[in-house]
This record gives C-alpha cells, structure tokens and sequence, in this order.
C-alpha cells in the first residue's frame, strides 16, 4: 500500500531586496509581524549576476531583528570561500547555484559541515537532472522562475514543469521546493498545485510599503497556495 502524501509546511519568504535598504532593520521587523515564516536573502556579487546587493556583514545587522529562518539565496561564484562568513552572520539556509562553480558536491559538503541547512539553485535554462546526483545533501531546492540578477520580472511559466519535475525526483525526501521570481497571488496557487511548498517574492510582498500593505499581501500569496493543496484558509 502507498503511503499517503504528507505535504511539506506552506512558508512565504519575503525577498529583502525589495525592501527600503535605508531602514532593513525595521522592514524585517515588519514582514515578522506581517507573517513572514523565512526571511529570504538575496546576495548578489556582480560577477555571477549583473547586480550587486549586500553581504554577510549586513545579514549580520539584520539578524537581531527577527527570530525567523534566515534564508540565503548566493549568486555568487565562487562561492567555497564565503560560505563561513554566512554561516557566522546567521544564515540558517546557505543555497548556492549548481552552475556557480565545478564543485557543487563539494559546496553543499561544506554547508552542512558548518552545521546548516543546504539549498540547491538551478537557473531558467538549467535542467532539473543537474540536482540528481546531490539529492542526499540537501534540505531544499530553489527553482528559479526569473534570471537571477533582480527583483520585479515576469514569471516564467516553463518553471511550474521544473517544480513538477523536481517534486518526482524528490519524492519522500525531507527536501522544500522554493520558488523564486515574478512571485504573486496569481502563480502561487499553480505552483502549489505542482509541488511547491516555500514561495519567495519580493515585489508583491513589499508593495505598499506598509506592515498592514505585507500583511494583506503575503496573505493572497499564502490563501492562494493554501486553496490549492486543500487546505482551510
Ligand atoms: C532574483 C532574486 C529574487 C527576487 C525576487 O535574483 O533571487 O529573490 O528578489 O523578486 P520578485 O519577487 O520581485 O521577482
Ligand atoms: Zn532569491
């Protein structure tokens, strides 16, 4: 007989990029109170994506402000030297890309070694068989829906088949399948339905700039997931 299907928690991960940098403390403080489970952290070297963000030191100054998951996302490459950095400021989630350096064994190795949660990334154009021979070193896999590199692009919609893909090759494994980019309440429920269970957004999060604005916004990304797993909103 198969074993009924235990989904994994829902969790919405506010994207601090998307944040008013000036005042971090207090937005993180925010998305906590609006209902945040994971704080998604978005680091970003100008080298492996055309944008630049911040780094440990500033997750560090973040970290006093919230109780919740720290959850980095590294697009970063190479990424082996700083992984301690991250562990040290905070992170409880280290995820790195699978196309940002030869040794991505290796780097996961490393993460758990420093007593963390491991994470996967695969990009746009990566395919979902670049995670199958790591599957035992990680906690989570990030599908990406955009090209990393910023905040507020279109959805990608050939990333519902990845998740569908990624949730068969990880099936009975303690593993989440995070969703990242052109995350709204309109997706959300789609992506569910496919397999995923932890959705970041940045944009349609912080819209309104407002505690009651995240509230009410991460509550349609949530109701919308939540309606299509079955489950009482
Ligand atoms: C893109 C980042 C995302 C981004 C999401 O490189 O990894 O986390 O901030 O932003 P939205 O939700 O606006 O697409
Ligand atoms: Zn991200």
């Amino acid at each position: 007989m198969s074993q009924p299907f235990t989904p994994r928690p829902l969790v919405i991960a506010p994207s601090i990029l998307a944040s008013d940098f000036s005042k971090l403390g207090e937005e993180v403080r925010a998305v906590d109170q609006a209902g945040a489970d994971w704080i998604h952290l978005d680091v970003m070297d100008g080298h492996f994506v055309p944008n630049i963000s911040y780094g440990p030191d500033v997750i560090k100054a973040m970290r006093p402000h919230t109780k919740k998951i720290f959850d980095a996302h590294l697009m970063i490459s190479p990424c082996d030297p700083y992984l301690e950095a991250f562990a040290k400021a905070g992170c409880d989630h280290i995820t790195v890309h699978a196309e940002a350096g030869p040794h991505l064994h290796r780097s996961l190795q490393a993460i758990r070694g420093l007593g963390k949660k491991a994470g996967v990334s695969i990009n746009p154009a990566t395919p979902v068989s670049a995670i199958e021979h790591v599957l035992d070193l990680i906690d989570l896999v990030l599908v990406m829906s955009v090209n990393p590199g910023f905040g507020g692009q279109a959805f990608i919609r050939s990333s519902l088949g990845k998740v569908s893909d990624v949730r068969a090759m990880t099936a009975g494994r303690p593993i989440d399948i995070e969703v990242d980019g052109g995350v709204a309440p309109d997706v959300s429920g789609e992506l569910a339905a496919a397999g995923a269970n932890a959705f970041v957004a940045g944009s349609a999060v912080f819209k309104g700039g407002t505690m009651e604005a995240y509230k009410a916004n991460i509550s349609a990304i949530r109701n919308a997931a939540a309606l299509a797993r079955g489950e009482a909103i």
